[in-house]
């Protein structure tokens, strides 16, 4: 990848950040910070599109920055902080409300899925998110946003919400973003459902690991992980209708850093109990040092409030003339 992309990306505090956050995002947000410029947000403005308990809402914002520093974001060169700390964010997604248009909205998959069906009574937040995302992404003119599969088709609406107000002006401000989905891991599925996204609202905490959990609570959770009755496949067409392997193996690769026809080799023909037990032990080896770390930051919040205050603050100073410049090309009087 180029130099000189600006990386943006954010994760909702609404509790329960799990594997699928860490494999899908977290973790190649991590290793983008050694060649490019990084903002990460946490999007507590996005979080209330949904009802949140305001004290929950709280803490949840706080372990999720924990979770944050505690796998390895570096706030001395790279930017952290929360949403609603910068109000540029909300100035330019009212701009791109008036851009983007309704039947684009219509279209979009996680909408459905949320407000399932009782979508004349979703908040119009809920509904108008995806213009709050885009405007996350272009208040800072990024081009690059690393995300897992399911964020794909919003980061996409940022791009064409980009393009129509670049057409309608007649101005090349905006970049057009894309979606970076990297890993093997770009949709961790639920442990008791191998075709169901492992996802913060699941009843069943038993279908996720949290990044929260301690070591015997990933032994257990593993170890009753939901998988079929074959042994290990020896080729790649055994995979085929296997759900729960083919979760599992994509977990086992990402975390070891190897691919589909190294992991199949060496566990060719094994029983599931065995693959399981280094699955265990290196998930251990990995997530146990960053859940140590985290619980160490969340017994000390003033250091975190101290670092996203910093982070809003560098963030607040990047998007102030980027948020002037298109309110010039709006025709907005500043005075
Ligand atoms: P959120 O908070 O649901 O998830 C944060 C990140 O984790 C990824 N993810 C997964 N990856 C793999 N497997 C899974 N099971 C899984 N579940 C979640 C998500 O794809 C995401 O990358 N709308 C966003 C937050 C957001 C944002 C942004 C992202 C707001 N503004 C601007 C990028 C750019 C969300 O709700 O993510």
């Amino acid at each position: 990848m180029h130099e000189n992309h600006r990386i943006f990306s954010g994760i909702q505090p609404t509790g329960n950040l799990h594997l699928g956050n860490y494999l899908g995002a977290l973790r190649n947000w991590v290793s983008l910070q050694n060649d490019h410029e990084c903002i990460f947000c946490v999007v507590d403005m996005h979080a209330i599109t949904v009802w949140q308990d305001p004290i929950a809402l709280r803490a949840q914002t706080r372990e999720v920055a924990a979770a944050l520093l505690a796998a390895g974001i570096d706030t001395k060169k790279h930017i952290l902080f929360t949403q609603s700390q910068n109000p540029n964010h909300a100035q330019l997604a009212w701009i791109l409300n008036c851009v983007t248009r309704i039947g684009w909205l219509n279209r979009m998959t996680q909408f459905k899925e949320k407000a399932g069906k009782n979508r004349q009574n979703s908040s119009v937040g809920l509904y108008v998110y995806p213009n709050l995302m885009s405007a996350d992404i272009l208040v800072y003119k990024a081009t690059r946003v690393p995300v897992g599969e399911d964020q794909k088709q919003h980061v996409e609406l940022a791009r064409d919400t980009a393009h129509k107000f670049n057409n309608d002006y007649g101005v090349i401000t905006f970049p057009l973003p894309e979606p970076l989905i990297l890993g093997s891991a770009t949709r961790v599925m639920s442990l008791r459902d191998g075709t169901k996204k492992m996802s913060k609202s699941d009843e069943l905490d038993y279908s996720r690991i949290n990044m929260i959990d301690d070591a015997d609570t990933i032994n257990l959770k593993l170890r009753k992980a939901k998988t079929d009755s074959l042994p290990m496949p020896d080729n790649e067409n055994e995979l085929i209708d296997r759900p729960e392997a083919i979760n599992l193996l994509n977990i086992w690769i990402e975390l070891s850093n190897s691919t589909r026809e190294k992991a199949i080799l060496h566990f060719a023909g094994r029983q599931f109990f065995e693959f399981k037990k280094e699955l265990i032990e290196l998930m251990i080896s990995i997530l146990g040092p960053i859940n140590t770390e985290m619980k160490r930051y969340l017994m000390d919040p003033a250091t975190i409030d101290s670092f996203l205050k910093n982070g809003a603050d560098r963030a607040r100073e990047l998007s102030m003339p980027i948020l002037a410049e298109v309110e010039n090309i709006v025709g907005f009087l500043h005075i």
